[in-house]
């Protein structure tokens, strides 16, 4: 798959509530009729106890595929020659990638967060959580609570398709303020992902089967990304590309080139 990449829009609209086809600008009508705006249980607060059974599961499910080892190899990539990197997990969930990422390099500083404070603070009370290296905080990955530049790398596993386009947009807005690069690494935009369904019920069980059968069917496009890119209402330079078994990698950064004079 030949990798993509969005410059600086000319000018940067400012950002409003934005409406795309999770299939980018161009997507099919079988890719629209596909879509669905159903909710995960991850997702709904009144569904507590089915979130903490998926986000087991899908911990399983992450372990069994080699999922970490991927994230954590494109994560550490970003950062290589950073003496100390600064990290900021973004819906960390379970929290292992933290753990992947804190044993394989022996500098790198880590705050791992999600939305969801209660997810937050199983991580905490976890062994993550006490590890030196680690902190823990409550952070929306569409509103940022950090000053610019205060991480190397900001990344976002397995949960892009939790948000809506407006969501997306600002996360490539905000994620590429508060660190220099922020990486999303989500599934590739398939159906064919629907075959990993088995196993996901066997990880964890119709909750989990349930969710992932919505997370598929909510995955981005690498075009719908790069269109959210360059409305997102900053400039910023999006790197999208395919990685083994299904992975859509995106990577993601300010522009620090000035804007093109319009042409006459
Ligand atoms: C499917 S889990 C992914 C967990 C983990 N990153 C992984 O790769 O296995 C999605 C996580 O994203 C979190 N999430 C959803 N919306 C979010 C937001 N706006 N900001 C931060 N986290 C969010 C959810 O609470 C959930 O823990």
């Amino acid at each position: 798959m030949t990798p993509r990449t969005t410059g600086r829009a000319e000018q940067a609209p400012p950002a409003t509530t934005v409406h795309l086809p999770r299939g980018g600008p161009d997507a099919s009508w079988w890719d629209r009729r596909f879509e669905t705006d159903r909710v995960e249980y991850i997702d709904r607060p009144d569904a507590e106890a089915r979130c903490r059974r998926v986000l087991r599961g899908l911990h399983r499910f992450q372990r069994l595929t080699g999922a970490y080892r991927v994230f954590s190899r494109l994560a550490l990539a970003e950062v290589e020659g950073v003496p100390e990197p600064r990290v900021l997990e973004l819906g960390a969930g379970y929290g292992s990638l933290a753990r992947h990422l804190v044993d394989r390099h022996p500098t790198v500083r880590i705050t791992v967060s999600d939305v969801n404070p209660a997810v937050v603070d199983a991580v905490r009370r976890g062994p993550i959580g006490h590890h030196p290296r680690v902190d823990c905080s409550v952070v929306d990955a569409t509103a940022i609570d950090a000053d610019d530049g205060a991480y190397d790398l900001a990344v976002l596993t397995t949960s892009l398709h939790h948000l809506a386009p407006d969501g997306v947009a600002a996360l490539l807005r905000e994620g590429t303020r508060a660190a220099r690069t922020l990486l999303v690494v989500d599934g590739w935009r398939t159906p064919l992902l629907l075959g990993a369904v088995p196993l996901m019920f066997l990880t964890g069980g119709p909750a989990q089967a349930h969710d992932g059968i919505l997370s598929v069917r909510k995955m981005y496009g690498a075009a719908a990304l790069h269109a959210l890119a360059e409305r997102c209402g900053a400039p910023v330079r999006l790197r999208t590309r395919f990685a083994l078994p299904g992975y859509l990698v995106a990577s993601a950064a300010r522009d620090p080139r000035p804007p093109r004079r319009a042409a006459g």
